[in-house]
């Protein structure tokens, strides 16, 4: 028989995954040709980010019981997924900036500033930053999300904590690995994370300036000196310093 879905239909690959909904969620405002790549493409960042923070939150979990196992296993899928969003951007640039001029100006304010769940995956990481909810005025759901996320313990504080339970220091950890061998490759797995996090913001730039140049973003910043400011940004900045301490 198999199972069936809410309307008492035997479940198909259609009804499992609300394919028909999942379609009808791509009407854009324009009849410009790449405007649907450009939906598409902001649209499986946004299902990618749901994912990532399902699986910090598990790191978080992980790392909170002690089980350094699994924090490390849900920490590789981040790392994996990380790459394909970097790779992502590349489909975005086969869009010549001629052909996005065509659509750009109906997108104003709108701007991926205001992505609520690329904040929830900084704030949960460990950048806290409450100015950026005021971007979400018009959302009170995502405000409330991000509100939370503030005030929730992240993976920085998390790790953290451990470190204190286990009485080593970063410093430590990394000048005698050998004796705590399960906290450094978890220190480096955390690290990979902001790795391919920051990695994310380089190629998001790099995109932006071939796309619209030195030109203001539709969110109002200076566009790519805006986003070149956000370069330096880490989660776990001791664990980038302890490098020049060794
Ligand atoms: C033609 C493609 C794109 C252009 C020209 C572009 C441009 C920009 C600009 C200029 C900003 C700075 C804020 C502003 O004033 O608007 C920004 C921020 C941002 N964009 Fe994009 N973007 C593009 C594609 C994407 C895609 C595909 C994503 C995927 C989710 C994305 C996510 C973000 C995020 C999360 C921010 C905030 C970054 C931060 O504050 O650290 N953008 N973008």
């Amino acid at each position: 028989m198999g199972y069936q879905d809410a309307s008492g239909r035997r479940l198909s690959y259609g009804s499992y995954l609300h394919v028909p909904e999942l379609l009808g969620l791509q009407a854009g405002l324009t009849q410009a040709h790449d405007e649907l790549l450009f939906i598409v493409v902001h649209q499986a960042y946004e299902l990618w980010f749901k994912v990532v923070i399902h699986e910090l939150e598990a790191v978080r979990g992980a790392i909170d019981s002690d089980d350094l196992r699994a924090a490390r296993h849900y920490l590789n899928r981040v790392k994996v997924i990380e790459a394909l969003l970097v790779e992502q951007v590349g489909v975005l640039e086969t869009m010549a900036p001629q052909d996005f001029l065509t659509f750009r100006s109906e997108l104003a304010p709108a701007s991926g500033f205001q992505s609520a769940q690329f904040r929830e995956i900084e704030f949960l990481s460990g950048l806290k930053d409450a100015g950026y909810i005021k971007a979400l005025d018009g959302e009170p759901h995502a405000r409330a999300r991000l509100q939370r996320r503030l005030e929730e313990p992240s993976l920085l504080d998390v790790f953290t904590g451990l470190l204190d339970r286990r009485g080593v220091t970063i410093t430590n950890l990394y000048r005698h690995g050998d004796r705590d061998p399960d906290l450094l490759e978890l220190a480096e797995a955390l690290l990979d994370h902001d790795e391919g996090f920051r990695l994310w913001r380089l190629r998001h730039v790099q995109m932006v300036e071939r796309q619209i140049g030195d030109k203001p973003g539709t969110g109002g910043s200076t566009g790519v000196r805006y986003l070149q400011s956000t370069l330096g940004k880490r989660f776990f900045p001791e664990l980038w310093e302890v490098r020049s301490q060794l």
